[in-house]
């Protein structure tokens, strides 16, 4: 494995002497970190959990790994934010977009009670028709709508397959320890149970059982993963913006944001890793966008979007900056020759996809940089479970000390109750009847 992060190309957009200058704030919030004496220290159980995490726990986990993939050929995850995305990312940065789709020993494994979407869980009912299954719901609270609604059809579903007893075999809950309805359907009913730690946010709970029981489940070595982490960890907890990338990466993203840059492209240049930029957009948005301030997480991949938001990219409104991680993993596998050269592109005969690749990343670094876009980079030369556990720590430990750079608690999401709280309004749920006039009126003036 190797993770090498750059700034050679945000050189013409922040000088070395800015880089110093902000040294003293970025020690001082990393500082804040690891005493534990910034806002949301409550919420610091990832802090050190690639060093200290359970190892009854990735064990049980492991095990409930291997009774899933022993019972079933489907594994249906339900879950959404930060206990959906974290998993999905990791299985999809792995084995690739087509992981149910491969010839495997593994269930295939769906997502569901990420939307609220009719045709999609429908979809996802059709796939599950005459197979065996299991669910893993994962829900802090058991009440999140999107995930309940999902829980209730497939839970359904089970005891019409396998009746109540088989189904709660069947049933693997992840949630509070103690509290909310989900933690009592599993004590009730005996659903094997994982705990999500009152310590750690949805967002940065992948390398929990949140995140691990369906990425084992998949046949991807969990404990590797968390080796990874403990890598990353090691890497980035000393030194400062000179020495260690993950503080010169919060650094300089900070030092872009106060220089007009206002959004941030985290580019890829392979489609395994979309996922990975939903749960980075999570991350940082979650963690630094509120109070009126924060930079705006989006994300492209390369070269698909270089033929769609590439145009704006080079030369719209320069507001953003990129970060690229570019994945280098040579497989050997080449362009072909063609007797009749038509499209012209004999040239490339013999040379790998992945040289093409590079190439195109480099091409596309240079032009977005002369375009006026910074861009810093991070190289991965693999894409196996050590790998996907360094990136993640890295992002997480970037962020924390992004949001104290920033002056925001990098823990609470305040502003995700607001559209729930209208949406439960609108559905008449009791105790909402006052709210739910006042938005009929204001819709009725827009209708
Ligand atoms: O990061 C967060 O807090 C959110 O994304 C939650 O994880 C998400 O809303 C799911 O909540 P719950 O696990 O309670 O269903």
């Amino acid at each position: 494995m190797s993770f090498v992060f750059s700034d050679k190309y945000v050189h013409g957009f922040v000088s070395k002497t800015e880089i110093d200058a902000v040294n003293g704030e970025v020690l001082a919030a990393h500082r804040m970190l690891v005493s534990r004496s910034g806002a949301g220290n409550d919420f610091l159980g990832w802090l050190d959990l690639p060093k200290n995490y359970d190892r009854d726990e990735v064990a049980a986990v492991k095990r409930a790994a291997a009774r899933i993939r022993g019972l079933c050929d489907v594994l249906v995850v339900i879950g959404i934010g930060g206990s959906y995305l974290g998993a999905r990312a990791a299985i999809e940065f792995v084995h690739g977009n087509y992981y149910n789709n491969k010839k495997k020993d593994t269930p295939d494994i769906y997502f569901v009670g990420n939307d609220i979407s009719s045709a999609h869980l429908r979809d996802i009912l059709a796939l599950c028709e005459g197979r065996d299954l299991c669910v893993n719901v994962i829900s802090k609270s058991g009440t999140t709508t999107e995930p309940a609604i999902a829980f209730r059809i497939f839970r359904d579903l089970l005891i019409e397959k396998y009746g109540k007893e088989g189904a709660a075999q069947r049933i693997f809950a992840t949630t509070d320890k103690a509290r909310g309805a989900l933690r009592s359907q599993a004590d009730t009913y005996g659903y094997e149970s994982f705990v999500i730690a009152d310590d750690v946010g949805g967002r940065y709970s992948v390398l929990t059982p949140v995140g691990l029981l369906p990425i084992a489940v998949s046949g991807i070595d969990i404990e590797q993963m968390l080796a990874g982490a403990a890598a990353a960890y090691e890497d980035f907890l000393e030194g400062d913006v000179r020495t260690n990338g993950c503080l010169r990466y919060a650094a300089l993203r900070n030092l872009l944001y106060r220089k007009g840059k206002s959004i941030e492209i985290l580019a890829v240049n392979d489609p395994a890793l979309s996922m990975t930029c939903e749960w980075w957009k999570q991350l940082f948005g979650e963690s630094e966008g509120k109070d009126g301030k924060g930079l705006y997480p989006s994300s492209a991949v390369y070269s698909t979007d270089l033929h769609s938001i590439g145009q704006f990219i080079q030369e719209g409104t320069r507001t953003m900056f990129e970060t690229v991680v570019n994945v280098d993993a040579e497989d050997g596998f080449a362009v072909p020759a063609d007797a009749e050269n038509a499209d012209g592109l004999n040239f490339l005969a013999g040379k790998t996809i992945n040289y093409v690749n590079q190439k195109a990343h480099d091409g596309t670094v240079l032009a977005h940089t002369d375009g006026g876009v910074p861009n810093l980079s991070i190289t991965l030369t693999s894409r196996g479970a050590y790998d996907f556990g360094y990136l993640v720590y890295f992002f997480e430990k970037a962020c924390a000390v992004s949001g104290y750079l920033l002056g925001v608690n990098p823990f609470n999401q305040p502003g995700v109750e607001a559209y729930k709280k209208n949406m439960f309004a609108l559905l008449d749920k009791p105790g909402y009847a006052d709210r739910r006039a006042e938005l009929e009126s204001r819709l009725a003036d827009i209708r």
